[in-house]
């Protein structure tokens, strides 16, 4: 379950890919959302995006205080200096994201006054009441960060791909459910 020595534990795993496929389906709403004409079904992408950002927090949370209180397997074998200064800020920064996009999210709506239909079933209390400036100013954090992370996980991607294919030294087996590494 735990991470060991040498690889990720099933718990770390199933975080990682858990958060994959929430972002994945994230984007993918959002640009479906903001690309459908205002009616039942734009409203119905709307709940969906607020209600999976809502729960994509929560599991952000957990795996934060998972990663915390689990000892990290070594580096993967073939890392530059360099690269293992990029692998720290990347995941900074993501793990920064996973709160910061809901968040803001959270607040944007909140603050300008469209509230959440949680999965279209329950009105969430506004506890913090309506404002224009900050809701601007949430919604530009959103979008800001949005493309933080698209920049961010290119390079998290890229790292991956190289090592893969050039170093061949099956560095993307390190987060694969079902594999054995070295
Ligand atoms: C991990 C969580 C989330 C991710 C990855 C995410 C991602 C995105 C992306 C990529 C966009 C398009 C940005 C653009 O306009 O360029 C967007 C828009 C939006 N998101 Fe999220 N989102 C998340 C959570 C939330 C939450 C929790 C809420 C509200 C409770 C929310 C409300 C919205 C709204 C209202 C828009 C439209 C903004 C606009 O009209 O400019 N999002 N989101
Ligand atoms: C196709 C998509 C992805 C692939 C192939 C991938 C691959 C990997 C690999 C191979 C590692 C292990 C790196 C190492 O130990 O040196 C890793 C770790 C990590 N990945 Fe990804 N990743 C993907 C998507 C994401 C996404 C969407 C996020 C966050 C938004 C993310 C955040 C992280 C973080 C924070 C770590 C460090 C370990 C941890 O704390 O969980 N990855 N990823």
């Amino acid at each position: 379950m735990k991470n060991s020595q040498t690889r990720y534990g099933v718990v770390t795993k199933l975080f990682h890919w858990t958060i994959f496929l929430i972002f994945l389906n994230q984007f993918v709403v959002a640009i479906t959302m903001l690309n459908t004409p205002a009616g039942y079904t734009q409203g119905a992408l709307y709940n969906w995006h607020k209600s999976i950002g809502l729960i994509a927090l929560g599991v952000a949370l957990l795996r934060y205080t998972w990663r915390k209180t689990t000892p990290l397997p070594d580096w993967a074998p073939n890392l530059s200096p360099r690269e293992k200064k990029t692998i720290h800020w990347v995941e900074k920064i993501l793990y920064f994201c996973m709160f910061l996009m809901p968040i803001s999210g959270y607040i944007f709506v909140m603050t300008g006054g469209y509230g959440v239909n949680f999965f279209g079933q329950w009105q969430l209390p506004n506890f913090l009441g309506e404002n224009e400036t900050i809701a601007l100013l949430a919604q530009w954090t959103h979008r800001i960060t949005a493309w933080l992370i698209v920049f961010t996980l290119f390079t998290h991607w890229g790292l991956g791909i190289r090592h893969q294919i050039v170093h061949r030294d099956r560095y993307l087996q390190r987060m694969l459910p079902f594999t054995r590494q070295r």
